[in-house]
């Protein structure tokens, strides 16, 4: 089964054709992250109005070098949570698809987009196979959270961030250091060159017994250090000033993943969203899955960020369960995730 997988719920527009859930035919991206880079941050009236700019060209490449429409058996698109203007273009052109050749559209998720994006691949690059159960790390630029998942979309939220996601985290803390936006990538690139111990910051809830992270404190901390450095200092020192902020995110996650692994049992360790492209952290989990004997899956960094592969896979799990949208789906900007945190199908609010 062929599916078309639309993603538009923030900064990047993105169409891609997937075989069966795992194989990647096409998969092309449309970002608007230059448009923002002024703002220091995502401004959703020009996230919106890119998507319509970009919409049907990305949406013309992916399907044109894989036998066009025809060859499409479902329209996979993202319903949420994301940015209201953003998730109503991907809609629109996904409804109007459906509607005028009569296949069945599927709303996606966005999380459950991103849980998957680990078990898709390429046919020349076959993607791993899931193996549970699995401890699986979600970090983007909206969520933290940690689950613990026995089969296919069962699972149970252990633990999650009380208040900035780790995404937001490295994004406020590039803008305290002045990097720009989106900051990840750029404050992973600069860690890699500076002394994690030359500047230590603090390791939000490290002491507390539950499985819950917190990264508002670091980012106050280190908006003190900034401010008590100075400049000059701070041009001297960012890479070791950006080590030390990376060092303390990354072990905050990890201790909290080593946690779990004593609680729940565990074959494979997933990780996924546009944070699992960290250097620093794609490491660390490999380690610790090492220590502990089990299998650890990253995915390819292109397919961490924002992309619609990873939606027409989350779409064939809607498909295999009958969860089929009408032309009535609606975008929504966020979803409540219960403890049990199971279910990532199509239940807003
Ligand atoms: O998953 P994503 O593309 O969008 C959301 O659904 O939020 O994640 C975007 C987030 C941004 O906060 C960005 O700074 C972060 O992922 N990010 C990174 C890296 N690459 C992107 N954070 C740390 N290290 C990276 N290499
Ligand atoms: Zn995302």
């Amino acid at each position: 089964m062929r599916i078309l997988g639309i993603e538009s719920s923030c900064d990047e527009t993105a169409a891609a054709v997937v075989e069966d859930g795992r194989f990647i035919l096409s998969n092309v991206i449309a970002s608007s992250v230059k448009e923002h880079q002024a703002f220091g941050g995502v401004v959703p009236e020009i996230a919106s109005r890119q998507h319509l700019i970009s919409m049907i060209p990305v949406l013309d490449e992916a399907i044109s070098g894989c036998g066009g429409l025809d060859a499409v058996d479902a329209i996979a698109v993202t319903a949420g949570p994301g940015l209201v203007g953003s998730l109503l273009v991907g809609l629109m052109t996904a409804k109007t698809l459906a509607w005028i050749t009569g296949k069945p559209l599927v709303g996606v998720h966005h999380l459950e987009a991103h849980l998957q994006s680990a078990f898709v691949g390429w046919p020349d690059r076959p993607p791993p196979d899931p193996e549970y159960p699995q401890l699986a790390l979600l970090v983007s630029g909206g969520h933290t959270l940690l689950f613990h998942v026995t089969a296919p979309r069962q699972r149970t939220l252990l633990g999650a961030s009380r208040d900035d996601a780790v995404g937001e985290a490295y994004d406020k803390a590039a803008k305290i250091l002045g990097l720009g936006y989106p900051g990840g990538r750029i404050i992973d690139e600069l860690a890699a060159g500076g002394d994690l111990k030359r500047y230590p910051l603090p390791v939000g809830l490290r002491h507390s017994p539950d499985l819950d992270t917190s990264f508002s404190g670091l980012k106050t901390a280190l908006s003190q250090l900034v401010a008590r450095l100075g400049d000059e200092t701070i041009d001297r020192d960012l890479a070791h000033i950006c080590a030390g902020f990376q060092h303390a995110v990354v072990t905050a996650l990890i201790e909290k993943m080593e946690k779990a692994l004593g609680q729940v049992p565990v074959r494979q360790i997933v990780i996924a969203g546009g944070v699992a492209a960290n250097s620093r952290l794609r490491e660390a989990c490999t380690d610790l899955a090492a220590r502990h004997g089990l299998s650890c899956i990253l995915p390819p960094r292109s397919l961490c960020t924002d992309n619609a592969a990873m939606v027409a896979a989350a779409g064939m799990l809607a498909v295999e369960a009958g969860e089929f949208s009408g032309l009535e789906l609606n975008a929504f900007a966020s979803s409540t995730l219960s403890r049990r945190g199971g279910n990532l199908s199509l239940c807003p609010q």
